[in-house]
C-alpha cells in the first residue's frame, strides 16, 4: 500500500497475479493480507503510469466501495520475494503463508498442469486410472514400511504402500491390460533434497508389452509433455546407456548430460540391462531395483538352476534426467516358477516365500500375461523443471528434514484410550 493522502494504491492480490487499486478518499485503510470485496472500475492507465514490468501494468482499478471481509495479523515473514533465505522451521510451520508466495504457487500450478497433460496423454491411449489400498500388507521392497497398527486385529499390522508394484501387477492378472494412478508412496528412509517419506509416483503397467513399448511410450509422453509445458529439451531421443557402460563412462548410474550444468532444459536419458541381484554384506544376494523384475530370456535358465547368478542381467530400465533418477521399472516375472526362483535365490525358504508373496505365486499361476511396466517420480520431475534443488519446494505441506509434518507437528502422542482400543503399550514415553 502507497498512501499519498487523498489518493492510496494498494495491490489487489488473487492466484492468478495483482493489480493495482487507485482508492480516493479512503476513510477506513485496510490492513495487509486481508481479504476485501472490492466494487469499482477497471481503466486503462495513463500512458506515463504504465507499468511494463508487470501483466496488469496497463491497467488499475478504480476503486469506488471496499468491504473487508476479515482482518489479518502481521505475516511471520515476508512473502513478496523467493524465500528461500527465511527460515525452514518458521516457513514450515505457516506453510499455508509460505504458499500464498509467488514462486511457490507457480509451483503448485505447473505441477498441476504437468500432472493434467499426462493424465490426458494416458487416457486419450486407452489407459484405466485405478486405485489400490493405502492400508496394505508388509512385503519387502526395498526401504522400511510405515505400519498402522489394525484395531480389529490387535496384534496386526497393515503396511502403508512403498508403491502399488505388487497390485498393478494383479491388474494385470485381472485383464486390466493398461493401468496407471498417480499414487502416494510412503517409505521410511532418511529424507533428502530428492527423498520424502511421502510421494507421488505416476505408476504405469502394461499387459503383452516389451521393454522397448514402455521406452517408447514414456519419450513420447515426456515429449509432448515438455512441449505443452515450453520446457527444452537437450535431446528430443533419449540416449540409452547399458548400466555397465553408464558406470564407465560417468562412475553411476545416474548423470546430466546438459552441456551447461545451469540450463533450464531437460536432458533425459535411460539405462538399461542392470544386473538383476548384487552381494549382501553378509554374503547373500538381493535384488537391485525390484524382486518382480524378470532376466532377459537368455538367461532363464541360469537363474531356475540358480547359477551364474552375478551375470544374471534384467529387463530393467531407470530414466534419468538432470543427474536425478527420475523413474525405474522393468519388465516382470510373469511365471511363477521365475519369481519363485529369484526369492529363492535372495535367501528365503519356501515358508517365508509362501508367507510374503504366496498372493503373488497363486495369481501369476492362473494365466498371469506378460506384462511391465515403469514408475515416474512426479516432485522429482516437477522440482527439475522449476528448477528447484528439492522436492519440498513442490508439494504443498512437505515434511522437515526430522520428519515432522508441517503446521500440524505430526508425530505426536495419541490418548491412553486410543492405545487401549488398539491393545498397545508405549515402552518408554518419548521427552516432549
Ligand atoms: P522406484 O522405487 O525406482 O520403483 O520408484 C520410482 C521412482 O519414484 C521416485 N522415488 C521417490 N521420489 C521421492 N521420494 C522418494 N522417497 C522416492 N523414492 C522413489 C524416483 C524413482 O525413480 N514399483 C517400482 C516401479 C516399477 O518397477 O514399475 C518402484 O517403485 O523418481
Amino acid at each position: 500500500m502507497r498512501d499519498h493522502g487523498k489518493i492510496t494504491f494498494f495491490d489487489l492480490r488473487d492466484r492468478s497475479g495483482i493489480i493495482q487499486v487507485v482508492a480516493a478518499n479512503l476513510k477506513k485503510k485496510p490492513r495487509l493480507h486481508t481479504p476485501v470485496k472490492v466494487v469499482g472500475i477497471v481503466k486503462e492507465r495513463p500512458v506515463k503510469l504504465v507499468n511494463t514490468k508487470i501483466i496488469t501494468g496497463k491497467i488499475e482499478f478504480e476503486l469506488k466501495k471496499l468491504t473487508v471481509l476479515n482482518q489479518s495479523q502481521t505475516l511471520p515473514f515476508p512473502i513478496d520475494n523467493n524465500g528461500y533465505n527465511i527460515d525452514e522451521a518458521l516457513k514450515l510451520k505457516y506453510r499455508y503463508l509460505d504458499l500464498r508466495r509467488r514462486r511457490l504457487l507457480d509451483n503448485l500450478t505447473r505441477r498441476s498442469q504437468m500432472v493434467d497433460l499426462l493424465r490426458r496423454f494416458l487416457i486419450k491411449r486407452d489407459f484405466l486410472e485405478v486405485e489400490t489400498p493405502i492400508l496394505t500388507k508388509s512385503t519387502p521392497e526395498g526401504a522400511r514400511d510405515f505400519l498402522v497398527p489394525s484395531r480389529l486385529q490387535p496384534g496386526y499390522f497393515y503396511a502403508l504402500p512403498q508403491s502399488p508394484q505388487q497390485y498393478k501387477q494383479l491388474l494385470m492378472v485381472a485383464g486390466v491390460e493398461r493401468y496407471f494412478q498417480f499414487a502416494r508412496c510412503l517409505r521410511d528412509e532418511d529424507p533428502r533434497a530428492d527423498r520424502g517419506f511421502e510421494f507421488t509416483q505416476l505408476d504405469i503397467e502394461i499387459s503383452f508389452t516389451s521393454q522397448e513399448e514402455i521406452m517408447n511410450l514414456i519419450e513420447s509422453m515426456l515429449v509432448k509433455m515438455a512441449d505443452q509445458m515450453k520446457v527444452k529439451l537437450t535431446s528430443r531421443q533419449f540416449p540409452v546407456f547399458s548400466y555397465q557402460e553408464a558406470m564407465n563412462k560417468f562412475g553411476a548410474d545416474k548423470f546430466d548430460l546438459r552441456k551447461d550444468k545451469n540450463s533450464q532444459e531437460l536432458a533425459f536419458a535411460w539405462v538399461i540391462k542392470f544386473p538383476l541381484f548384487e552381494k549382501t554384506d553378509d554374503g547373500g544376494w538381493t535384488f537391485t531395483h525390484n524382486p518382480f523384475s524378470s532376466p532377459y530370456p537368455e538367461f532363464e535358465s541360469d537363474l531356475l538352476q540358480g547359477k551364474n547368478i552375478n551375470k544374471i542381467v534384467a529387463m530393467q530400465y531407470d530414466l534419468v534426467c538432470n543427474g536425478y533418477e527420475v523413474g525405474g521399472g522393468s519388465i516382470r516375472a510373469h511365471k511363477p516358477e521365475v519369481l519363485e526362483a529369484v526369492l529363492k535365490i535372495m535367501g528365503y525358504s519356501s515358508k517365508q516365500i509362501k508367507a510374503k508373496f504366496g498372493h503373488m505365486l497363486e495369481a501369476l499361476a492362473f494365466g498371469a500375461p506378460p506384462h511391465g511396466g515403469i514408475a515416474l517420480g512426479i516432485e522429482r520431475l516437477i522440482a527439475i523443471i522449476q528448477g528447484e534443488s528439492s522436492i519440498k519446494e513442490v508439494m504443498a505441506f512437505p515434511m522437515t528434514a526430522s520428519g515432522t509434518t508441517s503446521v500440524m507437528d505430526a508425530p505426536s502422542q495419541v490418548t491412553k484410550k486410543q492405545l487401549k482400543e488398539l491393545k498397545l503399550a508405549i515402552q518408554k514415553q518419548p521427552k516432549s
